[in-house]
């Protein structure tokens, strides 16, 4: 143990090095243009997990390569799958930026670069914490096995594939994903709940081009009005999802996960100072912690229609568009979320509109039991890491693939975030917290051996 972390300690500086030639790499998967830069990434990947000692391969898909690693079995010890994703969302908007979103830049012991949190740095600290068990003992205490995507930000849709086709060669007894968020600063977690979603685009045809508002005004079905009504329609004021049959799967709260996350230390005003709101809202009879968790959502994504420019032009625009998502909660299925908008949508349509829905991806949310031998081996690698024993709390975003990887690998799942809340992710200025990437990896090598001593007793039972 303490060659170990003095291998961590020695090696800091160089860590840090390796996380900023990953995150110069703008490996944006939503944006064509990028292709080669996110398959630049992927390289960059699997001859660093080389490097260090592992098999490592590039796996191709119909849209971006996974990358698989691998270190060698070991008899009577877990196996432990390592997910993570290397692509990032798009920097916009760019001038918001107080440094280049690809020119990692440290200031006051953070490290601001798109991908820095998610997931390059979080992701990063597993391959790092590897290195340290390979180059300090030669070997694991256990196998570990690596799948790193570059299509997690645009829906996981190749993934799916590659889970079925290889499940007999994922096989594991646990998955280990840090792409989430510690509760607070000096407070880590173990996130137990995600959310899924379902996200959708609306296009609204009217007129065949944008008219005069005077002459046709009135007269003609203006795709613009028509859009805000059906948006207007998705949620009532009470903040519920007016969708046919949309709460009949939810798996409601019990009070003792209530009593739970109430007891948990959530400042609201904090909250509305860092998101600088002066108010708060969402389904009525809910606490935030549990409208963020524990509640679906709906909120729209993007409007596009008729004039922006400045000053005014009176048009009645030909054309109408926006995005919007429902966030999941178990038990709901997104494919029964697209029957019910369905439903919902069509009686709204008027005459001289068309309307065409676009079903971009979905998910489904998950919960996790808090009794198993794996999360009380994670507490204490946590402890370990980052000086204090986790709290277990759930999270409103979503990682798509985790359900499918609990069903199909039949495997336990630890959601070990080393982030912040405030870190940015998807905005502007994303940002790492430094100390918080080497706690990571403190944790992170602590955990395989925590891991691997479970004995076979405490693996079933749990
Ligand atoms: N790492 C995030 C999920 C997340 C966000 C976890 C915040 C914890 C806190 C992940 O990369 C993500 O952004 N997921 C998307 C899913 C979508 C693009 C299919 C999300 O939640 O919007
Ligand atoms: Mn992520
Ligand atoms: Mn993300």
């Amino acid at each position: 143990m303490p060659a170990l972390f003095d291998y961590l300690d020695q090696h800091r500086r160089r860590f840090e090095e390796d996380l900023c030639q990953l995150l110069r790499i703008p490996s944006v998967s939503a944006d064509s243009k990028h292709s080669g830069d996110v398959r630049q990434a992927a390289d960059w990947l699997v001859e660093h997990l080389r490097g260090m000692g592992l098999s490592a391969e590039l796996v191709p898909t119909p849209g971006h390569p996974i990358v698989y690693a691998q270190s060698p079995p070991v008899p009577g010890a877990p196996v432990a799958l390592v997910y993570g994703h290397y692509d990032v969302q798009p920097p916009d908007p760019l001038d918001a930026w107080i440094s280049p979103p690809f020119e990692p830049t440290e200031r006051d012991g953070n490290l601001y670069a798109r991908g820095a949190t998610d997931d390059k740095g979080q992701m990063l600290t597993h391959l790092k914490s590897i290195e340290a068990h390979l180059a300090t003992s030669g070997a694991l205490p256990l196998q570990v096995k690596l799948v790193i995507e570059g299509e997690e930000e645009v829906g996981s849709e190749h993934l799916e594939n590659y889970l079925a086709e290889q499940a007999d060669h994922l096989a594991c007894d646990c998955v280990v994903i840090s792409d989430t968020a510690q509760f607070a600063p000096g407070i880590p977690a173990i996130t137990y709940g995600l959310r899924g979603i379902a996200y959708y685009e609306l296009r609204l045809t009217g007129p065949g081009q944008d008219l005069h508002s005077g002459v046709f005004g009135g007269s003609v079905t203006n795709p613009a009005a028509v859009l805000v009504r059906m948006l207007t329609a998705l949620v009532d004021d009470q903040g519920r999802i007016r969708l046919p049959g949309f709460y009949d799967d939810v798996v409601p709260l019990t009070t003792a996960e209530r009593k739970a996350m109430a007891a948990l230390p959530f400042d609201e005003g904090a909250f509305m100072r860092q998101l600088s709101v002066d108010g708060l809202s969402g389904e009525a009879g809910y606490t935030t912690l549990e409208r963020r968790w524990a509640r679906p959502a709906c909120d729209i994504n993007g409007l596009t229609s008729g004039y922006q420019g400045e000053g005014a032009k009176t048009v009645l625009p030909g054309s109408a568009s926006a995005k919007f998502s429902f966030r999941l909660v178990p038990n709901q299925d997104p494919d029964q979320v697209t029957n019910q908008l369905r439903k919902l949508l069509e009686p709204l349509l008027p005459a001289g509109i068309q309307m065409e829905l676009i079903d971009h991806h979905g998910g489904p949310g998950m919960v996790m039991p808090l009794t198993s031998a794996y999360l009380r081996a994670a507490a204490e690698a946590i402890e370990e890491g980052f000086g204090r024993r986790p709290v277990f709390m759930r999270e409103g975003g979503s990682i798509p693939i985790v359900s499918a990887m609990v069903e199909k690998l039949q495997a336990q799942v630890l959601l070990l975030g080393w982030g912040q809340n405030d870190d940015n992710l998807h905005a502007p200025n994303e940002k790492f917290n430094l100390d918080d990437f080497h706690r990571g990896i403190r944790a992170s090598a602590a955990l395989w051996n925590r891991l691997a001593t479970l004995s076979p007793e405490a693996r079933v039972e749990s």
